[in-house]
């Protein structure tokens, strides 16, 4: 079957097989109402834990049940073309995102493995170097780091041992010599602190485009500009920007970026991309998950062997997926092949315009009511953050309400409202905490 064409008859019963509303648009800005129709979720609740996983639309879950229908019904050797060039297209349409290049993309199943993959590329780069990040980088990338510089502080034989910490991917004791972790100041971090401990040896700037804790949107051109005048890399974690916020590599200067599509590119888990400048794949960055052929020079492989030829060739797969391994998951860029449409389609800059009257509400009124920001003031994200004066009894209020927010690190209320979300939903959790 055609992934374009409408599911066989036999297809799975299921809502999203139903007509579903088009995106409209009137002089180059979306119907946000009829945004609202394609996300079912928005019927449910007022759901503002997209920084957590953002709910499909229609048309991506279409999409998955006309694969799942398939492999269910249909799986065989002619259709696997089409469904490979969905796959094919969700890294074009990814690359059109943050105006990065196809050769550029990897596919990747998790932010977090991408960059710790990466900092495994980077070995020899990285020797006897620092790492600079700050504390607003996302928790599991700072472990990863910590847990590297403990692990080449210790002698060899302890050393060793911790590399065999269990979901820990280091896998040689040679790492990089130092570890700077800038500390925020008021949930911000400051430029002159990172201009502080950035010097002559430090080999890359690891940090998030946008915090998960308070939504916090870094300067990224400028910590790209500081990185780049004393010769060291930057690495991007993309995850809580990418789909709600304007991502171009090239303007800000990244060099290498990471996410999987569970939140804002309104995807699945386990799912990604890595973005890998071009001029520094297999360079600055070597692969370290080996993936290629190998092929055979020998009976009773082939018929008559090149006496002048090796027993086995080697190769390798080429450009970026050189980060790749194996088969990518089919329902992750099926489904990402859908939701990058449709928010290349919204665009980026109309989905920003819409959030930002949600967030700057929240940011006007809920101090007013008890809850203090978190959040800088004039921060460009879709997530504002406050400190609730009684969390248990804010997340019971909410939920009686039928309004999701998250509630983590004790108090700290985290809303992230999405394309879906209007002004009767943030009535709804006001009035609720009023
Ligand atoms: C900033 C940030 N980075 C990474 C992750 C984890 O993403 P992944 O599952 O793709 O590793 C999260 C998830 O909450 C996040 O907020």
């Amino acid at each position: 079957m055609n992934p374009h064409q409408a599911p066989p008859r036999h297809a799975i019963a299921h809502p999203a097989n139903e007509q579903t509303t088009a995106v409209t648009s009137t002089d180059g800005t979306p119907d946000f109402d009829a945004v609202r129709n394609d996300f079912p979720r928005a019927k449910t609740a007022a759901y503002f834990d997209n920084a957590s996983s953002h709910p499909f639309s229609v048309h991506s879950a279409a999409a998955l049940h006309r694969y799942i229908d398939w492999v269910t019904h249909e799986v065989g050797e002619p259709w696997w073309p089409p469904w490979a060039a969905s796959r094919d297209e969700s890294k074009h349409l990814f690359a059109k995102l943050i105006n990065a290049r196809p050769e550029d993309i990897a596919f990747a199943r998790s932010a977090v493995e991408a960059e710790s993959n990466l900092i495994n590329g980077m070995q020899e780069h990285l020797s006897g170097g620092n790492i600079v990040t700050h504390d607003l980088h996302y928790a599991a990338s700072l472990y990863n780091y910590k847990i590297r510089q403990q692990a080449s502080a210790l002698p060899c034989s302890e050393g060793a041992e911790m590399c065999t910490v269990p979901g820990n991917v280091l896998n040689t004791k040679h790492d990089f010599e130092s570890l700077r972790i800038v500390k925020h100041r008021d949930w911000q971090i400051d430029y002159r602190d990172m201009e502080r401990a950035i010097d002559k040896n430090t080999k890359l700037v690891s940090i998030t485009l946008v915090s998960n804790v308070n939504g916090y949107l870094s300067d990224v051109k400028a910590i790209s500009d500081l990185a780049h005048a004393h010769g060291a890399y930057l690495y991007v974690d993309i995850i809580q920007g990418v789909g709600a916020v304007p991502v171009d590599v090239q303007a800000m200067g990244i060099d290498f970026a990471a996410c999987s599509t569970f939140k804002w590119l309104m995807g699945v888990k386990g799912f990604g991309f890595l973005y890998v400048r071009s001029d520094l794949q297999g360079t600055v960055v070597k692969p370290t998950q080996h993936c290629g052929g190998l092929s055979f020079n020998y009976a009773p492989w082939v018929e008559k062997p090149d006496p002048a030829g090796a027993e086995f060739a080697f190769t390798p797969t080429p450009g970026p997926t050189c980060y790749e391994v194996s088969y990518p998951s089919y329902e992750g860029a099926i489904c990402a092949q859908e939701s990058l449409r449709y928010i290349l389609r919204l665009g980026v800059h109309n989905i920003r315009n819409h959030v930002r009257t949600l967030t700057d509400r929240l940011m006007d009124e809920l101090p007013a009511i008890g809850y203090p920001a978190i959040t800088p003031k004039g921060n460009e994200s879709p997530i504002v953050t406050f400190a609730a004066p009684d969390p248990a009894t804010t997340m019971a209020k909410l939920r009686n309400a039928g309004v999701h927010v998250a509630m983590r690190y004790g108090n700290k209320m985290r809303i992230s409202p999405s394309v879906f979300n209007n002004q009767e939903d943030v009535s709804r959790l006001l009035e609720a905490l009023a």
